[in-house]
């Protein structure tokens, strides 16, 4: 089966949703896809500096002004969207990523491990970490940026059949690209990891985001890897179902070969 993904890259306007919506849009437009991953907080910006700013800039799933209008990108060009928000629940926030299907469904992801401030203003995730079908039936995992630190995040959904890792990020630190690598190449997925360029803050709390967004194949191989500056949208075709194999060898399974009984964790 050919599938096309893609990235996207660019510098979110902070605190101003109507400008990321709008930039958003412009990139998307004209797009032929079957499955594209926009950043983390692509809607509000990253570095908040009040309560009152991520009240400011979250959404209520479903009826923000961001998921609506994303969702109509996705059903007027036939893709699925994975895309990364400010979620408010009530008087709880979660830094969150949905996965909009162009038929109408979707699915939420709240991040289950939180990176520095972010922990002054959003909730520990309490979805799990899970697998859903986007356009075509492909089974996505949805996971967010700072979650690729633990292995415990691919590996779960990769055990639970994910075949792509869909994973918009605001990355600060240096290492996430390569470690990606091992990521796709221990589970034999594809990851998708979409980064957002620029910097916010000053200061001490000055953040510089990395860019470098990149498609990975199921052993490791870099499909796409966009520059650390660059603005915009690339694609690959893939077979999805290469990520079902996970014979490394005649007698190696991946999966059955795990020994789980002598992992202490
Ligand atoms: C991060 O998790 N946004 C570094």
């Amino acid at each position: 089966m050919s599938y096309r993904v893609s990235v996207l890259q660019f510098e979110p306007a902070y605190l101003n949703p109507r400008e990321n919506i709008s930039r958003l849009t412009q990139l998307l437009e004209g797009l032929e896809t079957d499955l594209v991953v926009l950043p983390e907080l692509c809607i509000s910006g990253y570095l908040f500096r009040s309560r009152e700013d991520v009240m400011a800039t979250s959404e209520v799933v479903p009826t923000s002004e961001a998921f609506t209008a994303l969702g109509e990108l996705a059903a007027k060009g036939d893709y699925s969207i994975v895309y990364g928000f400010a979620e408010r629940d009530g008087d709880t926030f979660y830094n969150s990523a949905a996965l909009l299907n162009p038929d109408g469904s979707h699915h939420v992801y709240r991040k289950t491990h939180l990176y520095y401030r972010e922990k002054l203003f959003f909730t520990p995730g309490n979805t799990g970490l899970n697998v859903y079908p986007a356009k075509g039936g492909v089974k996505i995992g949805m996971m967010v940026c700072f979650d690729w630190y633990f292995p415990e995040s691919a590996r779960t959904m990769a055990m639970k059949g994910a075949q792509i890792i869909c994973h918009p990020s605001n990355l600060v630190l240096p290492w996430c690209q390569q470690a990606m690598i091992t990521r796709s190449l221990e589970n034999r997925v594809f990851s998708i990891t979409s980064n957002r360029i620029g910097s916010e803050g000053e200061g001490d709390l000055k953040h510089s985001f990395t860019g470098m967004s990149q498609i990975l194949a199921t052993k490791g191989e870099i499909l796409v890897r966009m520059e650390r500056e660059e603005i915009g949208v690339k694609t690959v075709e893939i077979d999805p179902a290469l990520a079902l194999d996970k014979n490394v060898s005649d007698m190696n399974e991946i999966f059955s070969d795990r020994r789980p009984a002598f992992y202490e964790l």
